[in-house]
């Protein structure tokens, strides 16, 4: 089945042909150079730069797959959640281009398309032992949530973060540190020099449950900062470069033990990080020491596609198709607040 997916829920434009989990072309627009000097993304700004980009978009992903529209078996789109202006872009074009084609159009849920992104492939398909059912954690700069899934349609939460999420607790680290924005993947390089446990932070709610809290780790940090006067120091400084890492430490520690917990308590098949956070190295190397000391294979997607992309998108808005679940008609609404549960309705 080959089906056309976009993405516009917060500040990249996606766009992506899949066929199964076969990634035929892809594109990604980032919109990072408009957001960096407000220190985070301006709703109307992302509304306006998704609608100049998503239909190039599409046109260059169907040129690269060498298909016309009329070619494809389905749409899937981002219906939720995220920023309702910005989910509208996609969500309006695509609904446009099934009135023009008479396609099935399908509304995905972004967060659970995260979790699914370890099927994304160009070349080699996964190997076999990829398979359900599947603990998943996703972490990214709006959610950070572990699911059950039973399969492509059928998750459950088993816990989520109760304030800040992962990647926004390393993006106000960043802020706090004046390193810009996003904050991942600068605090991740800042932290290369770093010794993990120059500064002790407590790790919160590490043995309560599956739920996740960021907001105190950030506190913590910000009271170090302040108690060693941290804030003359140049940023390539070795006590910036020990907190960068202390900090990552400890949130790799409390995303890492929740999942093999998950894994614990669910009997799942396999772990699964994913979500832009799950691009941190130290990250997915304690995941796979934990996950190893357990025996059950991780599955973390490369990069490209644990940031947000149109691929997982396009992947299980076929898998939506292919049962005829949650086909949208002209008159759906975007979802800025979507349980992945809910998302069974
Ligand atoms: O999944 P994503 O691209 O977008 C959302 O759905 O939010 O995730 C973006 C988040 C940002 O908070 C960013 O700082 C974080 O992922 N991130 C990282 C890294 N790369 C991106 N966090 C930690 N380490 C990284 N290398
Ligand atoms: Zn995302």
């Amino acid at each position: 089945m080959l089906v056309l997916g976009l993405e516009s829920s917060c500040d990249e434009t996606a766009a992506a042909v899949t066929c199964g989990g076969r990634v035929l072309a892809e594109k990604v627009r980032s919109q990072i150079d408009l957001h960096q000097k407000y220190g985070g993304v301006v709703p109307e700004i992302a509304s306006r730069a998704h609608l100049e980009a998503v239909a190039a978009l599409t046109r260059d992903v169907l040129s690269e797959a060498r298909l016309k529209l009329t070619e494809l078996d389905g749409l899937a789109v981002t219906q939720g959640p995220g920023l309702v202006g910005a989910l509208l872009v996609a969500v309006s074009f695509a609904k446009g281009l099934a009135l023009a084609t008479g396609l099935p159009l399908t509304g995905v849920n972004h967060v659970q398309a995260h979790a699914l992104a370890p099927f994304l492939y160009t070349q080699e398909p996964p190997p076999p032992n990829l398979q359900f059912p599947l603990a998943a954690l996703v972490a990214s700069g709006g959610h950070t949530s572990l699911f059950f899934a039973e399969n492509y349609l059928q998750f459950k939460l088993l816990g989520q973060t109760l304030d800040d999420a992962a990647g926004e607790a390393f993006d106000k680290f960043a802020k706090l540190l004046g390193l810009g924005y996003p904050g991942g993947a600068v605090t991740e390089e800042l932290a290369l020099g770093g010794n993990p446990g120059a500064f002790s932070l407590t790790r919160p709610m590490l043995k309560d449950g599956l739920n996740f809290s960021f907001s105190g780790l950030k506190t913590q940090v910000m009271g170090l900062y302040k108690e060693h006067n941290l804030e003359n120091e140049p940023a390539s400084s070795q006590a910036l470069k020990d907190l960068a890492a202390s900090f990552q430490a400890a949130a790799a520690e409390v995303l890492v033990t929740k999942l093999v917990s998950a894994v614990k308590k669910t009997g799942a098949c396999g772990a699964v990080i994913s979500g832009g956070v799950a691009c941190n190295r130290v990250l997915r190397k304690e995941a796979q020491t934990a996950l190893d000391k357990i025996g059950c294979p991780l599955w973390a997607p490369k990069p490209v596609w644990c940031a947000d992309n149109g691929a997982m998108i396009s992947f299980l808005g076929q898998k939506q198709l292919e049962k005829k679940h949650l086909l949208l008609p002209l008159s759906a609404e975007a979802l800025p607040r979507w349980p992945v549960d809910s998302a069974l309705a």
